[in-house]
């Protein structure tokens, strides 16, 4: 994706000195999640399974003076993962914010659905956010602070045909974020989820036309939301503003689910 110019709803300093991994930030929402977390003044780390694309987001943000660091890492892969972590720790000594964002959908209707594509939905974006979290947890809470927030979807708190997969996943990371919430409270640790209704991504683009006129009409704002619509809450959860926030789920949805 395109990093947009919109002006930041946050102020540069916001989270400066802080260091945040992005999972999924070669495009869609995680890329423009990198890019407001560097505009409020974080060093990002970006990942992705493909090291062209994310190195790509990566050196469009330095070129604009932010410091990132780009890594190819599959979230569904623990070795990956833990190395993700290390290399994180080499670079900035630390890290402050997790964004679990990374995922993937593989429709189709429960009757059809292949074992591969259960296993895949749910290895990646609950097995991936689960692996990410784990790994990142003895860092922060040797530091007794930390900000966790996963990306979940109201598919996960609704349901949706088509996507038996992909809302057990969602669902999954909201009781996950909820139990990890508890574990961690007491380490000054927050753990919060957003669960976005429809934005425009390559995710997205893939639902047809007709139906994508269907879903406007559930959408009491009247439009899609752009991945910056996310990227905002994401920043408002990591930023001390939220310091007393944690184990709930933001809807990022226009009131789609409410
Ligand atoms: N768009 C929506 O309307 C919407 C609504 C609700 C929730 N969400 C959630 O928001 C998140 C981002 O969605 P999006 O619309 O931006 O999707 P997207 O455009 O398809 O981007 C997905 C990102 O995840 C990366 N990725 C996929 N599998 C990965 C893996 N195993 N390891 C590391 N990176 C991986 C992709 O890069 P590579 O292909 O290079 O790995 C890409 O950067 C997802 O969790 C999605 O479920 C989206």
């Amino acid at each position: 994706m395109d990093i947009t110019t919109e002006q930041s709803a946050f102020r540069a300093d916001l989270l400066s000195g802080k260091t945040a991994i992005v999972t999924g930030a070669s495009r869609g929402i995680g890329a423009a999640i990198a890019h407001r977390l560097c505009e409020s003044g974080a060093n990002v780390v970006l990942c992705s399974r493909s090291a062209e694309s994310v190195a790509q987001i990566a050196d469009t943000l330095q070129s604009k003076g932010y410091v990132t660091y780009a890594m190819a890492a599959n979230i569904s892969e623990k070795a990956d993962v833990e190395a993700l972590i290390e290399k994180t720790l080499d670079q900035f000594s630390q890290i402050d914010i997790l964004v679990n964002n990374a995922g993937i959908t593989r429709d189709m209707l429960l009757m059809r659905l292949k074992d591969e594509d259960w296993d895949a939905v749910l290895q990646t974006n609950l097995t991936g956010t689960m692996y990410c979290t784990r790994a990142v947890l003895r860092p922060l809470i040797r530091q007794k602070s930390g900000r966790i927030i996963n990306i979940s979807s109201v598919v996960g708190l609704v349901g949706n045909a088509g996507q038996a997969n992909y809302a057990a996943a969602k669902a999954g990371i909201i009781g996950f974020t909820k139990a990890t919430a508890k574990e961690v409270a007491t380490r000054g640790i927050t753990v919060n989820a957003i669960a976005p209704g429809f934005i425009t991504t390559d995710m997205t683009a893939q639902i047809p036309e007709e139906h994508q006129k269907q879903l406007l009409e559930l959408i009491p704002l009247r439009e899609f939301g752009h991945p910056e619509d996310v990227a905002d809450a994401v920043c408002f959860l990591a930023s001390d503003a939220a310091r007393y926030i944690t184990g709930q789920i933001l809807q990022v949805d226009g009131g789609m689910v409410m």
